[in-house]
Order: C-alpha cells, then structure tokens, then sequence
C-alpha cells in the first residue's frame, strides 16, 4: 500500500520552536540566540527577516541551511524535515553568503562549475552560462574572479547559490557595507529572481532595505519573533503623523500659545507637531500657529515608516 505524507505546498519554510543556545566557550557563558521561534514563510514570497545586530538572523539562517545544529524545535526546509531529511533538505535552499566565499583564482565559470559538482549536479545538468548571463557577467566567464569588482564578486555569489536550482534563495545582510549603485543592482537581481518564481527570504538590519523590496516582513529582536505581517499591515499598526512648519525667523522657544499641542522646536527655525490621523486632524494647530503671527515659509509632512514600527514594538518588547 502506497504511503501517502501530507506535506503542506503553502509555505517554502515552516519553524516550530526553534531555539538555539550556544555553549559556554572559556571566559563566555552560554549563548541562548534563538528562543521559540515560530516562522512560516510562504512560497513565493520577498521575505525580510529584520532585526538589530545580534538579533538571532544568521542563526536562525544558519540552521535552515544545515550550518548550525539546532537546541530544540521543528524546522522544514521545502517539504524537507531537517531531523530527518537534512540533506534532501540543502537541495531546496541557496544561501548567499555576506563574505565573498570563493577561491580568487578561478575563473566565474570554474566557480560555477565546481559548486555544481559539489551538489553532484550532472555537467549536461549544468547551467552555468545561463546563472552567469542572469546575474550580468557572461563576459567575465573566463577571467580571473580576483579581477572582478566588488559588485560583481557579489553577483557571482548570488549565482553559485544558485547552481542546483534552489526553490529558496536566502541572502544574509546582502548589502551590508556595499555601496548604493551596487545594492541597486542586487535588489533587481534578486526581485528578478523572484518574479521567476523563487522563494527569497533576506536577513538585513537595514529597515530600507526590507520596506522597499519585501512583501512580508517579520522582526526578530532578542532571539525571539516580536511582529510578523505582511508589511502595509505592519506599516499602517503605527497611527502617527509628523509635520514639521519652517519658520521665517528663529526662536528660542516654543511659543506660550503652542505649549498645549504636541509639538516642539526641531531646531530654531522649524516646528514640528505630531498626532495621530485616527484621532484629530491639525487645524486646530494650524490656527493657532497663524494667531502667533510667525510666517511659514514651508511645509514638510512625515508618514510612519518602518522606523517607527520597529521603534514601537522593540520598545514594547524590551
Ligand atoms: N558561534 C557562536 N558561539 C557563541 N555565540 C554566538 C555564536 N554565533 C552567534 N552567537 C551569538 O548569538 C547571538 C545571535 O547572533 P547572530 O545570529 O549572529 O545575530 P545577527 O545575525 O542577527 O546579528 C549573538 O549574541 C551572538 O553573539
Ligand atoms: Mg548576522
């Protein structure tokens, strides 16, 4: 009789209490990085994993990836149970590592090529001019890797993390000290790779990066999960607005009159006065700013941004 597993096709990867504590190493006690984390992340999707340095990310990331041995908890890489398939299971997932790893003195295709074999990837399998044609360095197949630069170094990071045709691509701070034309690049790159169909999921403590090229975003804070939705929803749990009035002379202080709204002095020629959308609107304020009698020479509104979520709720969890 045929066995029949039933396996969930929704999400790529599904965490169930995962916790990781790190031994004690001489003078350093022991380490708890991860506590309970529960992750679903679905199939297709542009994930952010956002959090402070120390957070947990590359833990969590490391353990997916069979790096890192796991304390406690279930994790499932694709259809993949990581106790009991764990090498069925890094054949479904790509890690781009944050340091270049490769040997500098192998060409791009040698890099492709020997990664492959180790996946045990058959050569008429191989695809190694088409990842380097996707990732733009077709015409650097045969040059020395040490020559190319460091835009293209990452680029052919991407592409061997590719090279058993992962269904996951996950990237760890793939922009972390990397200069904006090339994070650009890498952000086309890597939304490219999704509108094919991939699974992305990046780690990154850069709250840009995650509002502007992720759907889903969740944020790890202390080893543990403290929000996690899709990011409008996320954006719009902050009900805060700012608006900043630039002043036509400065001032040593707040006018007496405006003592009683939320506002302040941002810097001698600027006012800014914050309020919740839900509640009240700033006519009121705007009233009470003409009877001053200072001229406003311009206006600048903020919305909340991710900032303030992540602001919001790592206070709330401290
Ligand atoms: N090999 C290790 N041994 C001991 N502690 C570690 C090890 N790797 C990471 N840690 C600790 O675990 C915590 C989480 O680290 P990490 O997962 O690297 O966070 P992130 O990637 O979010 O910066 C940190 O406090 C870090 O110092
Ligand atoms: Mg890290």
């Amino acid at each position: 009789m045929a066995v029949i597993y039933v396996v969930s096709m929704e999400y790529a990867i599904e965490i169930e209490g995962l916790s990781k504590t790190y031994a004690a190493k001489g003078k350093a006690g022991e380490k708890i990085a991860l506590s309970g984390v529960d992750l679903k992340i679905p199939k297709g999707s542009m994930f952010a994993l956002l959090g402070p340095n120390g957070a947990g990310k590359s833990t969590l990331i490391n353990i997916m990836a069979g790096l890192v041995n796991k304390t406690a908890g279930k994790v499932r890489v694709w259809d993949c149970d990581l106790d009991s398939k764990p090498i069925d299971a890094r054949y479904h997932i790509g890690v781009v590592e944050q340091e270049v790893t490769f040997n500098p003195f192998f060409t791009p295709f040698q890099v492709l090529d020997i990664q492959a074999g180790l996946y045990g990837v058959p050569k008429k399998e191989r695809r190694t001019m088409e990842l380097l044609e996707l990732v733009g360095l077709a015409d650097k197949a045969h040059a020395w890797s040490r020559q190319l630069s460091g835009g293209m170094k990452r680029r052919l990071m991407v592409a061997k993390a590719m090279v058993h045709n992962p269904e996951i691509i996950v990237l760890d701070e793939p922009t972390a000290g990397v200069d904006i034309e090339l994070r650009t690049q890498l952000w086309e790159n890597v939304q490219m790779l999704n509108k094919q169909g991939a699974t992305i999921l990046l780690t990154t403590h850069y709250l840009e990066e995650a509002e502007k090229l992720c759907d889903e975003i969740a944020i790890i804070n202390d080893g543990k999960i403290v929000a996690h939705d899709k990011k409008d929803a996320l954006l719009s749990q902050i009900d805060a607005k700012e608006i900043h009035f630039k002043l036509d002379r400065e001032l040593s202080e707040l006018p007496v009159s405006l003592k009683d709204f939320n506002a302040n002095l941002v810097n001698p020629a600027r006012i800014g006065f914050f309020y919740s959308p839900k509640e009240t609107n700033p006519t009121q304020f705007i009233e009470a700013m003409k009877k001053t009698g200072i001229g406003i020479t311009d206006i600048t509104t903020k919305e909340s941004d991710l900032e303030d979520v992540f602001l919001q709720i790592t206070k709330k969890s401290a």
